[in-house]
């Protein structure tokens, strides 16, 4: 049974010409991948950031921190996209211009067939050399636990954002010029509160946007939406797609 959409969303919805859809851990929950903060089953109830998600992490105990990561590669590999992944991918083509945003670093828009995603927080199947900050392929990579750069003998880190790094200035140009620019802006799965990420929804709504939250619970970005769909992503992102497609095939 489709979800419901309140009336006046799903004119706004209708009528939307660019969307940005920013999702966060919840979006691929259904899939297998625990999210970062829920209480009793987030990544974050059983290990501290600072012991993983940091440089200083990094180079106090590269080996802890690549088996963290390498249990999260092989946790993606086993999962698959769910229907809110494959909504979205199918979104792209319905839509004038959508922009992907994901703070997830799994891939699971890609292998669900989004043909352009921005990855703010990067990708857990890629490497970077630690030294360097360019990127490291297999072949250039000798492999280990921590696995080290063929060119310059450095540690080779996953290519994702640790907490104190910086999101690529190019990345965070887009995604802001997406922001300013789409008449609805979707934060799915996210609970708002990591940035700059957590502050597009504002960005968006304060340039005329209609501000729209997914999510099962409320998060500091739901006072100021205009309309809240409480459930989960998997249900909700493709209600929200058939209600946009459906009108689409009638004009
Ligand atoms: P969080 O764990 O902070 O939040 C996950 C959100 O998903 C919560 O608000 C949940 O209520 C919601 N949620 C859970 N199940 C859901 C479902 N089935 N459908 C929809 N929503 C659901 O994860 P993020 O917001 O992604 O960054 O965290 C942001 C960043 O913090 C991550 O990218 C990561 C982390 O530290 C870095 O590692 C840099």
């Amino acid at each position: 049974m489709p979800a419901a959409l309140p009336r006046a969303l799903t004119d706004s919805w209708r009528a939307a010409r660019h969307a940005v859809v920013l999702c966060g851990s919840g979006v691929s929950a259904e899939s297998g991948v625990p999210t970062f903060r829920d209480a009793q089953t987030g990544m974050w109830a059983s290990f501290r950031p600072e012991d993983l998600a940091t440089p200083e992490a990094f180079q106090r105990n590269p080996s802890q921190v690549w088996d963290w990561y390498a249990w999260r590669r092989e946790l993606c590999d086993r999962i698959e996209p769910n229907a809110g992944h494959l909504a979205l991918a199918r979104l792209a083509s319905a839509m004038p211009r959508l922009t992907l945003l994901t703070q997830n670093v799994d891939g699971l828009h890609q292998r669900a067939g989004s043909p352009e995603v921005l990855e703010i927080h990067g990708n857990i199947h890629r490497n970077l050399c630690f030294a360097e900050g360019t990127p490291v392929s297999d072949a250039d990579m000798i492999a280990g636990r921590p696995p080290t750069c063929v060119r310059c003998g450095s540690l080779v880190r996953p290519a994702v954002v640790w907490f104190g790094e910086a999101i690529d200035s190019d990345m965070l140009d887009r995604a802001l010029e997406a922001c300013r620019d789409c008449d609805v802006f979707i934060s799915a799965g996210t609970s708002s509160e990591v940035y700059p990420a957590a502050g597009f929804g504002r960005i968006a709504a304060d340039t005329g946007a209609v501000l729209v939250e997914v999510n099962p619970d409320e998060t500091p970005l739901t006072p100021i939406c205009d309309y809240v769909l409480r459930g989960q992503s998997a249900t909700l992102l493709p209600a929200l797609v058939a209600a946009y497609i459906s009108d689409e095939e009638r004009q």
